[in-house]
């Protein structure tokens, strides 16, 4: 399935004021929060009371605004993290801290081109098309279609589907691609796949993938050094909030202690020749499980 639509991404247009078809976020009392699409003629309601698109459409953002009942919201526009944190979602989605970091850890920035799998939600996906911007390719792989459908819906209501290509399949049996820069491989059993996965990205290639247990990072640690993975790194990201009470400073109550590892490689060539073992070894490539 590919997208043709030409749409320009709904979300962070370079505009001052809210705009007709802008995403808008409206921040209420007690952190209540609507992320929804500005389109003429339409209303908002909500039990706080009603407010026209009208109203909004032409307004500074960072702005207040009232519904028709007085309720305060501010107008703001949504950054990629709030859109990513309300999407509608029936996998596990990801965290804005693991977004960040993948991201710039497999260097993922305009043009290039980006393999998935699985789509599940599509959150990852939505945030690698944002990342790439018009010039590159996101293809996402997953096996069941409901996810699929539920990911293209997410894809369109930030207007960014058509700069993903989403394709069913299980991917025991490959992908079409074998240019790919970078790969993100998110689904239980990740260790099944690396020969596909090698198969489908560039020499130099990054792969990530994230998951739960030390049990199957270990998994994928013994494939990934079978398969010629290197730079092999593994690491989980925490991050600790704290009251912005300038005389009262403290951390907040709770904290999300743990979301899951992250598992980073490259594609690399085994060489043949002896003076190159030595930095083989040091870069983790060596097969030291005897494989
Ligand atoms: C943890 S979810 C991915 C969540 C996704 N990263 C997100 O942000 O929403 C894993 C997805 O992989 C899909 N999946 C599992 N095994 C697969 C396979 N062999 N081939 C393709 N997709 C698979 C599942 O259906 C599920 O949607």
């Amino acid at each position: 399935m590919s997208f043709d639509d030409a749409t320009s991404p709904a979300i962070g247009r370079i505009s001052n004021i809210a705009r007709d078809g802008d995403l808008a976020e409206l921040v209420g009392l007690r952190h209540k929060h609507f992320i929804i699409t500005l389109k003429a003629g339409t209303k908002f309601e909500t039990h706080r009371g009603v407010i026209q698109h009208d109203d909004l459409i032409g307004k500074a953002w960072g702005t207040q605004v009232f519904s028709h009942l007085g309720a305060p919201f501010f107008l703001l526009q949504p950054s990629l993290a709030d859109l990513l944190t309300d999407l509608p979602r029936s996998t596990q989605i990801l965290y804005p801290k693991d977004i960040g970091f993948i991201l710039v850890t497999m260097g993922i920035g305009p043009g290039k081109k980006v393999i998935e799998a699985g789509t599940g939600s599509g959150s990852m996906t939505i945030a690698m098309a944002y990342a790439i911007g018009a010039e590159g390719r996101v293809i996402s792989y997953e096996i069941r279609p409901d996810m699929q459908n539920l990911a293209k819906k997410n894809l369109e209501r930030v207007g960014l589907a058509s700069r993903v290509d989403l394709k069913l399949r299980d991917i025991q049996s490959g992908f079409d691609e074998t240019d790919g820069d970078a790969f993100f491989l998110d689904l239980p059993n990740p260790y099944d796949y690396i020969p596909q996965v090698r198969a489908a990205l560039k020499p130099g290639g990054f792969l990530c993938s994230l998951l739960p247990t030390v049990n199957q990072v270990e998994q994928l640690l013994v494939a990934l050094r079978r398969e010629h993975f290197a730079f092999i790194e593994v690491c989980e990201i925490l991050v600790r909030y704290y009251k912005a009470e300038p005389n009262r400073l403290r951390p907040t109550d709770r904290m999300v202690a743990h979301t899951g590892f992250l598992i980073f490689a490259r594609k690399i060539e085994p060489g043949e020749d002896e003076r190159g073992k030595e930095l083989e070894k040091e870069i983790d490539s060596a097969d030291v499980f005897g494989h």
